[in-house]
């Protein structure tokens, strides 16, 4: 039976980084007799443009009868103005609350191509290779009450509330321990238990479940620490599993070791493996329309939905290695430019990852 993939472009790069990706699971579809059916949605900007609605019934409806979808990117200054209830951002965070993606992984890999892209010395990052598990439905994000009041003086407070359940805890954790299982056997825990009671809680639950994984090594670090660690040795974490905020930001810098933020997947996951796949990175409201995103993160989360969804392993490994290949041949979106290296637009990024993928499959 066919597979039904829904394919959200979003706003700005959005859609340019999409076309590309596009390109790259029709070919996967193809060459593995995938028998995926491709829808399209609204999400963010273009469904507030389109309904008023940043994550609208049709979306979230075509969402869940969908085993995985693409997503580009959502917001920007165009919709800066709108009520901050109906948000692009609020779309996105909508529909990984209702799909319960609570999972979401983001590998931080180094290709060694682009070690002096980063902006740290290649030897802090060569050979770079760490996961950030973030939970993605909890927390701070989705606490309650939440809001902007305004106190007897008339003065205004903004407040939100920072929670997590045990149960929430758990199913990170659970997952965090089994991916450390099958990498390197280490998993750093981020918290701020030294002032936060709900970390205080999220430490105590990851050190008892580390009885069930006596073959995965359980450090803890608080989030101030290991944003330092990362930028100064970042090559001692495997993995590393945190709150929705702190992995939101920890995500950003761990992508920055990469050489840019537009290298760096993400896999948000279910407790079905069901998932949706999107680039860590933002809309880029300021290169959009003049093809130069580049379109290897969105790219590589097509690679991670072969790897976790579809259990196609070929495929991901496949498109991996035309990622690395094109990088081999000195191609270079604007954002990973380096001395020797030629800039090219995001669907030349696009055709050399294509012919790669034809040139590998070749040999
Ligand atoms: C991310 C983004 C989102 C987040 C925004 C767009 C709501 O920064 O996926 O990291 O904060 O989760
Ligand atoms: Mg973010």
């Amino acid at each position: 039976m066919s597979k039904q993939i829904l394919i959200l472009p979003g706003d700005y790069i959005g859609p340019e980084i999409v076309t590309e990706a596009r390109r790259v699971l029709d070919w996967v579809n193809k060459r593995y007799i995938l028998d995926l059916k491709f829808v399209d949605g609204l999400l963010g900007g273009a469904a507030i443009d389109a309904c008023g609605n940043p994550c609208p019934e049709e979306t979230l409806n075509a969402a869940r009868q969908s085993e995985a979808i693409l997503l580009g990117a959502v917001g920007g200054p165009s919709w800066d103005d709108v009520d901050r209830h109906i948000r692009p951002e609020r779309g996105l965070l909508q529909l990984r609350s209702e799909l319960e993606l609570f999972g979401n992984l983001r590998p931080a890999l180094l290709y060694p191509q682009l070690a002096e892209a980063s902006s740290l010395k290649a030897e802090i990052v060569s050979g770079l290779d760490i996961l950030i598990v973030r939970e993605l439905t909890g927390g701070i994000y989705f606490g309650e009450p939440r809001g902007i009041r305004t106190l007897e003086n008339g003065e205004r407070e903004g407040f939100n509330t920072y929670v997590y359940k045990e149960s929430e805890i758990e199913r990170i954790g659970h997952l965090a321990f089994e991916l450390a299982r099958k990498r390197g056997g280490r998993l750093c825990s981020v918290d701020k238990s030294n002032v936060l009671e709900v970390t205080v809680l999220w430490r105590e639950i990851m050190t008892d479940m580390s009885a069930q994984y006596p073959d995965v090594e359980l450090s803890h670090m608080y989030v101030d620490n290991a944003a330092m660690q990362l930028v100064m040795a970042p090559k001692q974490f495997d993995v590393l599993v945190t709150g929705n905020m702190f992995g939101d930001i920890l995500s950003d810098a761990a992508a920055m070791l990469t050489g840019s933020i537009g290298m760096l997947p993400s896999a948000s996951l279910d407790q079905n493996g069901r998932g949706m796949y999107e680039p860590c990175h933002g809309s880029a409201p300021d290169i959009a329309g003049e093809g130069k995103a580049n379109p290897l993160a969105t790219i590589l989360s097509v690679a991670m939905m072969m790897r976790y969804t579809l259990a196609c392993p070929q495929a991901a490994d496949a498109i991996e290695a035309a990622v690395s290949r094109t990088l081999d041949q000195g191609l270079r979106t604007p954002d990973i430019v380096t001395a020797g290296s030629n800039s090219v637009s995001t669907s030349q990024m696009g055709d050399g990852v294509v012919a790669a993928l034809e040139a590998l499959a070749d040999q």
